[in-house]
């Protein structure tokens, strides 16, 4: 290696190492100022288990998204469920879950095969689980309004006007 190469390599050795501390630096200033994800549940640990026992077995991940779990092949657009339980009571969710019709409850835009089917054929013990664990589906404050946002648009497919 000749010495003008050395030179040119250690120019660059030390432009990669000003970039790493330079990203690390801001990596570590984000931290202070990222708030960190806004959905959380309050439900207690058996609930927690119970509900997203049966959320998964119901295949509810099919149209919906929970926790970033989503269907790879979404294509339906069906309200995220992250928060949900900061829009609606637990009462709600039981009705929901439990009416035979569920869009007379709530209106669909979409074509029958994308749209809430009814639970109303589980037992009363699974749709009050499934309704307590929606409730316990919290968002933080400061991100109650996107997801007043996001769910509104999804459901209606109209923007939303405060
Ligand atoms: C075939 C797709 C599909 C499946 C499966 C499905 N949902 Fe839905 N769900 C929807 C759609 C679409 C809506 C919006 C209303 C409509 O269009 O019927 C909805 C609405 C909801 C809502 C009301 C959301 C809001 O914005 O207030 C809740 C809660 C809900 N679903 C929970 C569940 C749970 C829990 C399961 C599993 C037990 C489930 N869904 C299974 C498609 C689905």
């Amino acid at each position: 290696m000749r010495k003008g190469e050395k030179w040119v390599l250690g120019l660059i050795g030390a432009v990669a190492l000003v970039a790493l501390a330079k990203g690390l630096w801001q990596s570590g200033m984000k931290k202070e100022t990222d708030p960190g994800i806004p959905f959380y549940s309050t439900a207690s640990p058996d609930l927690a288990r119970a509900g997203w026992d049966l959320y998964r077995r119901l295949e509810c991940k099919s149209c919906h998204t929970l926790w970033t779990v989503r269907n790879m092949f979404e294509s339906v657009p069906a309200p995220a469920l992250d928060g949900i339980g900061s829009l609606r009571e637990e009462a709600w969710f039981y009705n929901y879950f439990s009416a035979p019709d569920p869009q007379a409850i709530l209106p669909s835009r979409l074509k029958p095969q994308y749209r809430m089917p009814s639970y109303a054929h589980l037992s009363e013990r699974e749709r009050r689980t499934l309704a307590a664990y929606m409730a316990s589906l919290k968002v933080q404050d400061w991100y109650l309004e996107q997801t007043r946002q996001a769910e509104y648009e999804k459901l209606t497919g109209k923007p939303y006007r405060q």
